[in-house]
């Protein structure tokens, strides 16, 4: 049996139980800035914050957590932005992964910034690299993913990420049965993804408003039947 689990909890204090080399592969997609803020923020409506959305250390901590976790010879895929890159590229260094390559996805659309003065941004980076050295599955692919933005209508998170490309991360980096962790979770994407092939999976965050949009995606999933699920979602 697959085990799926889902924690309504702090990322940092959790990964602390994860066990030393238990852990396939981690994506994920951290709130882009800086700063650790350890206390719960009241509730405000949609979409108007991120948790640790600004500067701090935790990015180190997260790093050398996540070097802990993974097994010897395991990837990691880390969404960033540019402005906030160095940060996490350094901190992966420092904590042992090789640095493979950034990933760069293009999507169908682009955001809007400064019209005037800036280039429209068509463009997230994802860092790849690897504890140890483990094989790509499949033919060889390049570094640019072309998949479209989650539509307006559909998106149950500011930041969600389309699963047919989380699907393809996973699939390029696990085997079936393979457990992937990603601790900043959203509305668990990842989690719709690492069930697409049949890899177990542990998803975390802050937020049980966006675990909660996503648990639908799960318990529908055509595969839960083969998973265990456990999701502890305090209201
Ligand atoms: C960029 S979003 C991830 C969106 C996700 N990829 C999706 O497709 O829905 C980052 C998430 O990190 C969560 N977060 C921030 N700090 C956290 C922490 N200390 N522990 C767990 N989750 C945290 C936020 O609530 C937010 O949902």
């Amino acid at each position: 049996m697959l085990s799926g689990t889902i924690i309504h909890g702090d990322s940092f204090l959790l990964m602390q139980d994860i066990p030393s080399e238990s852990v396939d592969l981690i994506l994920t997609d951290p709130p882009y800035a800086i700063n650790y803020r350890s206390n719960r923020r009241t509730f405000r409506p949609q979409f108007d914050f991120l948790h640790n959305d600004s500067p701090g250390e935790w990015i180190e901590t997260f790093a050398r957590e996540s070097y802990r976790i993974l097994k010897p010879d395991s990837h990691l895929y880390c969404f960033t932005r540019h402005d906030v890159y160095i940060r996490f590229f350094t901190a992966f260094e420092g904590a042992g992964f090789k640095m493979k390559r950034t990933l760069v996805w293009v999507k169908n659309n682009h955001g809007s910034g400064d019209l005037k003065g800036d280039y429209a941004p068509r463009d997230e980076w994802i860092i790849f690299c690897s504890k140890g050295r483990r094989h790509l599955n499949g033919k060889r692919s390049d570094n640019t993913l072309f998949y479209n933005t989650v539509s307006s209508h559909q998106r149950r998170h500011p930041t969600e990420k389309p699963v047919d490309m989380l699907s393809f991360l996973i699939s390029k980096s696990t085997q079936p049965g393979d457990l992937v962790i990603d601790p900043f979770a959203g509305a668990l994407s990842t989690g719709v993804a690492a069930m697409d092939n049949n890899c177990s999976f542990l998803l975390l965050d802050l937020e049980q408003r966006y675990l909660s949009e996503g648990i639908n995606d799960i318990i529908s999933h055509p595969e839960v039947a083969r998973y265990d699920i456990k999701a502890e979602i305090n209201k």
